[in-house]
């Protein structure tokens, strides 16, 4: 599949269970789009964002900033969003201060449930329709939506319908039917979700996207199953190694390692041999739930790799980068 082709609607959504790398995968994504010519923006919906850290740190605001080239973030807070809302549609700059506060947003949003959805929802809008209205317009390509945890994603997505439904008329009404139709047309928006090769992420991501399917008639692209154990010891080479621990060559070993300049004593060893079977044991589970995962769904399944690095940067995000590439051009 061509790139342009993946990355077509300007609308990606990125989901998944909290913990699975979903913000991971969407700064993966966004340096693909980037790479490819497009001026992206990430949007994260977490007030704890993680893509400051991912992108060599500073403040990721309401603001959108350019964190590498190309690649400008955001963090949408639902506060942030109805002050905006309130200035841009009733002209309420002054008073608009009260209405950021945490304490308002909470009273109504427990008078009217799904109200922080439609605020970031509606923020995702005017960056589509470029309409920006602090800083002027972006001419953003693609927008990356860092969406919310998926147990509350059929909440996320269906919060226009909701309000559609329960407001029968005036701007809300029209507004909330704006952003319904953003979300099912396949030409604006597509969701891409993340999963893990494990038993709970895996059967939720399967429930995830059959509702996506059935019930809110939102396109989607890739599943992701995210730290895969592919790249470091292979199965062969685990095999290997436990026949030579089981024949007592250990010393072979010892003479292969010391030729590559290190010294291994037996503790090194048990630990390597621990190793390869922790190793290949949680590869064959993974391989179920793989199996699982390409079975239960219509859309490419798509691995990525388990990267063994203390807190991911922005390299490890080029090297998933690169594998999301290598993969798109076998679909
Ligand atoms: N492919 C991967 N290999 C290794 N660690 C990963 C990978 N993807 C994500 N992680 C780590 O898992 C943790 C959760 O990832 P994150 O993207 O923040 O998840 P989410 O946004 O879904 O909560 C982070 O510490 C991240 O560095
Ligand atoms: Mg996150």
């Amino acid at each position: 599949m061509h790139v342009d082709e993946f990355l077509d609607p300007k609308i990606l959504i990125v989901s998944g269970k909290g913990g699975v790398g979903k913000t991971t995968v969407a700064a993966a994504l966004a340096l693909v789009a980037a790479r490819h010519g497009r001026k992206v923006c990430m949007a994260e919906i977490d007030r704890k964002g993680t893509l400051p850290k991912l992108f060599g740190g500073g403040e990721v605001t309401y603001e959108p900033r350019e964190l590498s080239p190309g690649v400008w973030g955001l963090n949408i807070i639902p506060e942030d969003a109805l002050a905006e809302y309130l200035r841009v549609q009733y002209h309420m700059s002054r008073i608009s201060r009260v209405f950021r506060s945490t304490h308002f947003v909470d009273y109504i949003t427990t008078a009217a449930p799904g109200l922080k959805d439609i605020l970031v929802l509606g923020k995702i809008w005017y960056l589509e329709q470029d309409r920006d209205h602090g800083g002027g317009a972006h001419g953003f390509d693609t927008i990356i939506v860092d969406a919310p945890a998926a147990g509350h994603m059929a909440t996320f997505l269906k919060a226009p319908q909701g309000l559609a439904d329960a407001v029968r008329l005036g701007p809300v009404r029209r507004q909330s039917e704006w952003l319904n139709d953003m979300l099912t047309d396949p030409k604006r928006s597509r969701v891409h979700l993340v999963s893990l090769a494990e038993e709970i992420p895996a059967s939720e991501t399967l429930e995830t996207s059959e509702a996506l399917d059935k019930e809110l008639g939102i396109s989607q692209g890739a599943v992701f199953a995210n730290a895969v154990y592919s790249r470091l010891l292979m199965d062969e080479e685990a095999d290997e190694f436990e026949r030579i621990a089981a024949d007592g060559k250990i010393d072979e070993l010892c003479d292969v390692a010391k030729a590559s300049g290190i010294n291994l004593d037996d503790d090194d060893l048990g630990a390597l041999h621990g190793y390869a079977r922790f190793l290949k044991a949680r590869r064959n589970i993974q391989s179920q739930h793989l199996r699982k995962l390409s079975r239960g769904v219509t859309q490419p399944v798509m691995e990525l790799p388990f990267l063994f690095s203390a807190g991911l940067a922005l390299p490890d995000i080029e090297t998933l980068a690169d594998v999301i590439e290598e993969q798109m051009e076998t679909l």
